[in-house]
């Protein structure tokens, strides 16, 4: 036949697929660096508080899933934002005194990820800006790329406890910044912004009349005195998408439930079309697991004495791992750690002029885990050279294995401060 010998196949896939592409992979799996096969890996490095098995979700919220799975009440389809009983829990769970939420502000998603392409899909166009923080989660960047919306890095601000830079975030704003990106408290910092700086962020939003989507996955997550405060309870007139789920603070990531709510303060129209806008494309993902939805109203419920208590020991767990870390590395010379306010990350500084063969952070996290496989993610992947995050969630005692492991790392390859004959330190 032929017709048929002439015809090629010539699939070709799409430039959504391959403008879509997660940095952490590109810069670390690279197949460069393999761990020490002699020592067993410590892995620091993904933002998942499962991995070693010592941190749990509460009993409640197994035992509230076990029953509405034996229910069979939940095996249906849900409408596509999500059963209204759950966006009841999710609305009463995230509304403040300046926000009133009604079941109507909030769709739920796959994961908080979902709440995040959702919510930018339906503020911008390709060709679009979004300002986003850097160093920063890196899936903002992702999602964009993927949709061709274009993003602005604004600076945080190492030196004040990761704050934006509010004059750089001014100086990105142009005619196409549909939204500003904030991350709150933030992952890869570990930082959590006081009331002051959160108004003074409010007050450019204001300014440009520029929507804010606040992403708070570890809302609550803070440790001592740091309060978290939702950017919605403190502007009577930016319009905020709030991102949440209870990935992190339920300690469920593998569940894939999160959440957008609509604030949208005193103008009822704009907040109307928002939120059409978002219910419309929840009809492409038809929205988040049924069961998992069904243990909302219990688990969301602010009175609920048992989850409170829960919250309260995991933040303290965190806490003392974070002190921990923070006590541990400052004590090695050419690592400078950023105190965390809150989640489970913390920054470490690298100051590469201590060292005889660590030219940044990629080549650090590579030998590191080349030599003491000890597996950390280089700022690099966040934007930010000559740092690098720490997932502290490891039980204590692996903690002190792979911090001891790094400070054995670093006096290997730190500089050799030599004494001449004359006495000086060269
Ligand atoms: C800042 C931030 N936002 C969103 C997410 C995504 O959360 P989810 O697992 O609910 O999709 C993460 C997960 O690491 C995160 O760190």
């Amino acid at each position: 036949n032929i017709i048929m010998d002439a015809k090629t196949w010539n699939v070709v896939v799409s430039d959504a697929a391959n403008n879509t592409t997660n940095p952490i992979r590109a810069i670390v799996d690279t197949g460069r660096y393999k761990p020490n096969p002699e020592k067993v890996v410590i892995p620091l490095s993904i933002g998942d508080p499962c991995v070693f098995g010592n941190l749990n979700s509460d009993q409640l919220v197994n035992d509230t899933l076990i029953a509405n799975i034996n229910s069979n009440k939940f095996n249906g389809y849900p409408p596509s934002i999500g059963y209204e009983a759950a966006r009841a829990a999710i609305a009463k769970f995230v509304e403040t005194e300046t926000s009133p939420l009604t079941p109507a502000d909030v769709i739920t998603a796959c994961g908080a990820s979902g709440a995040i392409e959702l919510s930018l899909t339906a503020l911008l166009n390709p060709g679009d800006n979004i300002l986003i923080p850097k160093p920063g989660f890196s899936l903002y960047e992702c999602i964009s790329n993927s949709k061709g919306f274009n993003v602005k890095h604004y600076n945080l601000l190492p030196e004040k406890s990761w704050e934006i830079d509010i004059e750089h975030l001014k100086s990105l704003i142009d005619a196409r910044t549909k939204c500003i990106m904030v991350n709150n408290p933030s992952n890869p910092c570990g930082s959590n912004y006081s009331v002051e700086h959160l108004k003074e962020i409010l007050k450019v939003a204001d300014e440009y009349c520029i929507p804010i989507i606040s992403d708070e996955i570890y809302a609550g997550m803070t440790f001592g005195d740091s309060v978290f405060t939702p950017m919605a309870a403190l502007t009577k007139t930016v319009p905020i998408l709030s991102i949440g789920g209870i990935a992190k603070r339920f300690l469920v990531p593998g569940w894939r439930l999160g959440w957008v709510a609509v604030h949208h303060h005193g103008q009822f129209e704009h907040k109307q079309q928002i939120r059409k806008a978002i219910h419309s494309l929840s009809q492409l993902i038809l929205g988040p697991n049924s069961l998992v939805q069904s243990i909302l109203p219990t688990i969301l419920d602010k009175n609920n004495a048992q989850i409170n208590k829960f919250f309260v020991d995991v933040n303290k767990t965190l806490e003392s791992h974070s002190t921990f870390t923070f006590d541990t590395l400052s004590k090695v010379e050419g690592l400078a750690p950023i105190t965390s306010g809150g989640t489970m990350y913390q920054m470490i500084g690298l100051d590469t002029s201590k060292f005889e063969d660590i030219s940044d952070d990629v080549e650090f996290m590579g030998k590191l885990l080349q030599e003491e496989s000890v597996f950390v993610l280089p700022g690099t992947v966040f934007g930010m050279k000559n740092y690098f995050r720490i997932v502290f969630c490891a039980p204590l005692e692996k903690l002190d294995e792979a911090y001891k492991r790094i400070q054995v790392f670093c006096d290997k390859h730190r500089k050799k401060v030599v004494v001449t004959d004359a006495g000086d330190v060269q």
